[in-house]
């Protein structure tokens, strides 16, 4: 951040030693994906594109590719698509921070969940708009059908990340993009950044739209999951009615994700099959670890 704010990106070129940690990384892969997001206040907009920073970016995404490919399982051969790919998203069957949000969680693991979300949620679907202009018409539409339920249908206050800061606010949190990035764990940093990646590399639009169709499949029953336990512990309506918003909408936005997004690329670019799953299983694998993460912590 000191290089960044400074402009001078000298100490960052080649020679300059990597990040020593998992979290170094992430964190700084961050701070570049967020020179394309919302930019920082004290940070001049023209390091977006400084060639040091894209050089340095591409080298943490390279890392961070190679780290997800090698772990990712062998995906199913290609049959009936959208029967396959839902049964692979069910099938991937980890623990539920969720449900135990709704059964167990205090307020205050409650508020941390809502701190983490803030990383990705303040900024909701805006990496997919990255993916959009590499589509063909037909997929172009579906995805665009999509995000104008995300972004409010025409009305601000209904736009999806706009939900979430008033429900941050009511709760007593910041809705300042990034306030909470110091306190969030590795896995939080890795799910936003690969959005990110997907998003902005048209060699992986596929998988950007795989994690789409993962992402939105797996959002109604967890939804209902956080409000109920919202309820239960006594939050304002605001964070609760973003989370119920939810429930319908992700019934329908699945459908629309795998059959019409996703079923569309792979029958205009069958050599994407594998790269969608490929985005579906990272979607799934983050959520995973970031369960495993928070509840060996929340419930030891
Ligand atoms: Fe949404
Ligand atoms: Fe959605």
């Amino acid at each position: 951040m000191r290089a960044l704010r400074s402009g001078d990106t000298s100490p960052t070129a080649a020679d300059a030693p990597p990040p020593t940690s998992p979290e170094d990384a992430q964190i700084a892969l961050w701070s570049l994906f967020a020179l394309h997001h919302l930019g920082f206040d004290d940070v001049d907009d023209r390091l977006e594109w400084d060639p040091v920073l894209i050089s340095l970016r591409r080298e943490l995404e390279h890392d961070f590719e190679r780290s997800l490919r090698e772990r990712a399982p062998a995906f199913p051969e290609p049959d009936d698509f959208a029967a396959d790919l839902f049964s692979f998203i069910a099938d991937h069957d980890g623990p539920s921070v969720a449900a135990w949000l709704r059964s167990s969680g205090t307020t205050e693991h409650m508020r941390e969940f809502l701190r983490h979300r803030s990383i990705y949620t303040l900024k909701e679907s805006d990496h997919t708009m990255w993916t959009i202009p590499r589509l063909s018409h037909r997929v172009k539409a579906a995805v665009v059908e999509l995000q104008y339920d995300e972004y409010g249908a025409g009305d601000p206050r209904r736009l999806h990340a706009h939900l979430f800061a008033r429900g941050l606010e009511e709760s007593g949190l910041s809705s300042d993009y990034g306030a909470f990035v110091d306190e969030v764990p590795l896995e939080v940093l890795e799910q936003d950044n690969a959005m990110s990646m997907l998003g902005l590399n048209r060699r992986l639009r596929a998988a950007s739209l795989g994690f789409l169709a993962a992402f939105e499949a797996t959002s109604s029953g967890p939804s209902r999951k956080i409000a109920g336990g919202l309820e239960r512990l006594g939050f304002g309506s605001e964070v609760i009615a973003y989370y119920t918003e939810h429930v319908e909408a992700d019934a329908v936005h699945e459908q629309l994700a795998v059959r019409n997004i996703c079923g569309t690329l792979v029958e205009e670019s069958p050599d994407q099959y594998e790269n969608i799953f490929f985005g579906a299983w990272i979607c799934l694998d983050m959520d995973d670890r970031y369960a495993r993460r928070m509840l060996s912590q929340w419930a030891p």
